[in-house]
């Protein structure tokens, strides 16, 4: 498992890049853009490199442990998942593309996309320390164009990115990030309904053109959970110093909300049970809201199963109830 907490190498690569700009014009620009953010605008207010500096030490963090958490939740179901090549589309920073080479040592070729020219000058900033991330290939273009000039990749990545399109551009950016995938999709949102309600959509369609689900779901069927509840996972991660500034935040840890869909080209041959939310775990049993293969289900564990109980004590939300 990765840790979902940035590599040294990168936080020392973000907060060194703080010299010069001060910590409080830092966090002024990171809350102009996460305002824009939540009334409805899209990354397009990060227009100029302090900008791009202040989203990533705002955001960077979180969405780095949300595709983290996503692709060890698909490296225990495929653990012989060894991709070569990488496709970031909407790479902004490279966050996902960071985590990925984490989370994989096999990989050897990155290639990033993104329409933002700052963010991909951070991102090429960034990796310029990294000796595995030094030869990254940015291109700086609207993501559908610069797809159909891709080439494949054993992974493809969007992290954060569908949810800045409309309708008819995600459905048609869907089909092409399917159409470059080698062997796996990782879609990632934030976990709100509406976020969950984006990865629904796309699992739908790409299963339609015979996509299977690697996780987090244990089935290639339709979602069975039904609102007002969704499909939303939480990662806990460490708030460095400049973090908290640059949020003004008090606490030394956030919780990131988020949804997500790993899909592949071959059938899946082991799935588990996906535990939804955080079991109750009392004295006489545990309670655990599981999506399996037939359905949802609220699993009651009985102490009396002494080997079953120990084992549903260790689940947490998010995690493959094997
Ligand atoms: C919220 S940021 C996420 C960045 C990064 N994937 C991450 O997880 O930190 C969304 C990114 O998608 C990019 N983006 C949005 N629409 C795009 C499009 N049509 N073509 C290319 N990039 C796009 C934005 O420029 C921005 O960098």
């Amino acid at each position: 498992m990765t840790s979902p907490d940035l590599p040294a190498e990168l936080k020392a690569a973000l907060e060194a890049r703080l010299h010069g700009l001060s910590r409080n014009e830092a966090a002024a620009r990171a809350a102009r853009i996460s305002q824009t953010y939540r009334g409805g605008g899209n990354s397009a207010a990060i227009r100029s490199q302090a900008d791009a500096l202040a989203y990533a030490l705002a955001r960077m963090p979180a969405t780095y442990a949300a595709v983290t958490a996503s692709l060890n939740a698909l490296g225990e179901i495929r653990p012989d998942f060894a991709p070569e090549n990488l496709l970031d589309v909407g790479a902004g920073p490279g966050t996902a593309t960071w985590a990925a080479t984490e989370a994989w040592p096999s990989l050897k070729r990155f290639t990033l996309l993104d329409a933002n020219g700052a963010l991909r000058e951070l991102a090429l900033e960034l990796g310029r320390g990294s000796t595995r991330l030094r030869d990254m290939d940015y291109h700086h273009h609207e993501a559908g164009t610069a797809l159909a000039g891709a080439e494949a990749a054993d992974l493809v990545v969007a992290s954060y990115l569908i949810g800045e399109m409309n309708d008819a551009a995600r459905g048609s950016l869907a089909a092409q990030m399917w159409a470059k995938t080698r062997d796996t999709l990782l879609v990632v949102e934030p976990g709100t309904p509406a976020g969950a309600a984006r990865i629904i959509a796309l699992r739908e369609q790409l299963i339609g053109l015979g996509a299977h689900v690697a996780a987090p779901c244990p089935h290639d069927g339709s979602c069975p959970l039904q609102p007002p509840d969704w499909c939303h996972f939480t990662q806990r991660l460490q708030r460095s110093q400049a973090h908290k500034q640059i949020k003004g935040a008090e606490l030394p840890f956030e919780d990131e909300k988020f949804s997500y869909v790993a899909l592949t080209r071959a059938p899946v041959t082991s799935r588990f049970a996906r535990v939804l939310a955080q079991p109750i775990v009392g004295k006489v049993e545990v309670t655990a809201k599981l999506c399996t293969s037939d359905g949802l289900e609220i699993a009651h564990v009985p102490r009396r199963a002494k080997e079953d109980y120990a084992r549903a004590r260790r689940w947490r939300w998010g995690d493959a109830a094997g």
